[in-house]
């Protein structure tokens, strides 16, 4: 089983970093560790071995590429550095990124740079790409642990590919049980969805994935100012081009073509604008359950109303269960608990569950892409 360590006293806390940084650089099993976006599952960028073996455990596709987190600026300046050069040629970030840069790191940003021609990197952690995504989080583990460890660390959500990212230590361990043994727990995350990916080498820069940077924070950024967001394969349901930002053609992260997110029930997410559904509604999307109770879940946000006592008993009598739950109403918070709510509707044996989606704007871009990716339907405004 792995070992979970615990966040109970500081002393601890220190060697259970020191125990991971020390597998890292030993050993081909990756490690799970907190960030503030989601849990990441991690190993040695140069490790070929043990970042094979992190596509191994999530089941992920070899095309997809992985992030590499740094701890400073050096670290992520080495990433840089062909190994043919000399020791004291210095390699410098692309200028564009110096304003987020200075603006979002530690924190949800991923940038993507350069591959140099003689990368150190193993090739699995960029795929078929000629960029490396890095990032430098801002959950103190995390920070602490590419520091101990003085590595590159390559690193996806620590969950199995297709399911919402785990948002706790719990969460990674109920998906990668067994094929992890080391967990470290720092809780649970502060943010809740993934970083923002963004490609400054492209012109217009653009953002390939939507996360914990919205795209107006980026946007008032000096060099960001014409930042486009990457429509994504599978469908015309994608936040992209939202906010009047137009769609382009750099390379994509290949990542967001694939189904993600998604918890086993189904999902009906309600565009804004839309009504409620009644409890009308409600039992008719009950169906096809096996058991002879059927287990529906709804997840409100702004406007949505609690079922009053008679609703709820309404729905019994007709062998309807509910699993009712808030997201909270502002952008933070409807990141932050996003995933494990979703994750706590299959744990209930919820068959569909229904969702009060948000605006797109700020969080709303990041939370309603996951959330149409993780959309069996979705139903939009009719017309009147
Ligand atoms: O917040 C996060 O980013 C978390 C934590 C653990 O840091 N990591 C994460 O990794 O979400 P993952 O592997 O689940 O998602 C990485 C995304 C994918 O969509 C991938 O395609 C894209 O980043 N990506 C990575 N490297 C890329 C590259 N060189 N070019 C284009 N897209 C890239
Ligand atoms: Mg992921």
């Amino acid at each position: 089983d792995p070992t979970f360590t615990t966040s109970s006293s500081s002393s601890q806390t220190g060697k259970a970093i020191l125990l991971a940084a020390e597998r890292l650089r030993s050993s081909d099993v990756p490690v799970a560790f907190p960030t503030e976006t989601v849990y990441g599952l991690g190993a040695d960028a140069t490790r070929d071995e043990a970042v094979r073996n992190i596509f191994t455990i999530k089941g992920r596709p070899a095309d997809n590429p992985l992030i590499v987190h740094v701890g400073s600026l050096k670290q992520a300046r080495e990433l840089l550095r062909p190994t043919t050069a000399s020791p004291t040629e210095n390699f410098e970030i692309p200028a564009i990124y110096k304003p987020l840069i200075d603006k979002f790191w530690p924190g949800p940003l991923t940038i993507l740079l350069p591959l140099p021609q003689n990368s150190k990197l193993s090739p699995h952690v960029y795929a078929t790409q000629t960029t490396v995504g890095v990032r430098m989080p801002a959950h103190p583990v995390a920070l602490a642990l590419a520091l101990a460890s003085k590595l590159p660390i390559a690193a996806p959500s620590a969950n199995k590919s297709g399911l919402p990212s785990p948002t706790t230590a719990k969460h990674v361990a109920v998906d990668l049980y067994k094929r992890v043994e080391l967990i470290l727990d720092g809780g649970s995350c502060v943010v809740g969805l993934e970083s923002t990916v963004v490609d400054g080498l492209s012109n217009p820069p653009a953002i390939l994935r939507p996360g914990g940077v919205s795209l107006e924070q980026i946007r008032a950024c000096e060099g960001w100012e014409g930042v486009i967001v990457h429509k994504e394969d599978g469908g015309g349901n994608s936040g992209g081009g939202a906010n009047g930002a137009a769609s382009g053609a750099a390379p994509r992260a290949p990542g967001m073509k694939y189904k993600h997110y998604s918890p086993t029930c189904g999902v009906r997410l309600y565009l804004p604008n839309t009504d409620q559904p009644t409890v009308e509604e409600l039992k008719s999307t009950a169906f096809g359950s096996d058991s002879r109770v059927a287990r529906l879940g709804v997840l409100r946000t702004r406007q949505w109303k609690e079922l009053d006592d008679k609703q709820v008993e309404w729905l019994r009598e007709r062998n309807v269960e509910l699993v009712e739950d808030s997201l909270g109403t502002t952008g933070e918070e409807i990141s932050r608990r996003l995933f494990g709510a979703l994750r706590r509707m299959d744990d209930e044996g919820v068959v569909v569950v229904h969702i009060e989606g948000i605006e797109e704007d700020m969080e709303g871009l990041a939370v309603m892409n996951r959330l149409k990716k993780a959309a069996s339907v979705v139903i939009r405004r009719r017309d009147v």
